[in-house]
């Protein structure tokens, strides 16, 4: 299997709780490897831009106000399958949905506030890390 990169948001819900190590070491002890990472607070045009896919969803506006709420970590995660590897450690995007043992059945509050956000193909990984990191960001 190929040693492959995803991108993933720990989100308002989760830093504003401390939740920052605990999400990430879910994350290392499902295989992963944290490449680059960065605390922010992303700015409404962010939020916007990042999620432009999701525009004409009703739930849209609250997204991008739920995002730019509190700080987010911002990382590109490295292992074999990354993607797929870090949607099965995520759980499904609602919690009520999610399996045991996932980060969203342990911490996430609800669909919106569901503590993480991983990428879900490798295309979107390579759009999404280009969002927030330059090249000389991610060391290996
Ligand atoms: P994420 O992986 O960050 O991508 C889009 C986000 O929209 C998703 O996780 C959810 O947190 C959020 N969201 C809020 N409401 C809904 C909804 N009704 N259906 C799907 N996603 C939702």
């Amino acid at each position: 299997m190929a040693v492959t990169r995803t991108f993933s948001i720990i989100k308002p819900d989760a830093t504003r709780r401390n939740l920052t190590g605990a999400v990430t070491k879910m994350l290392e002890d499902a295989g992963l490897r944290v490449v680059a990472s960065k605390r922010i607070h992303m700015t409404r045009e962010q939020a916007e831009g990042f999620y432009a896919v999701h525009k004409e969803r009703p739930f849209y506006g609250e997204l991008c106000d739920f995002m730019t709420s509190g700080p987010v970590v911002v990382q590109v995660l490295e292992g074999e399958d990354a993607v797929k590897r870090n949607r099965d450690v995520m759980g499904a995007t609602n919690p009520a949905d999610a399996a045991e043992g996932t980060i969203r059945k342990t911490y996430a509050e609800s669909i919106e506030a569901n503590s993480v956000h991983g990428s879900d193909s490798d295309e979107n990984a390579a759009t999404e890390i280009r969002f927030f990191f330059s090249d000389d960001e991610l060391v290996g």
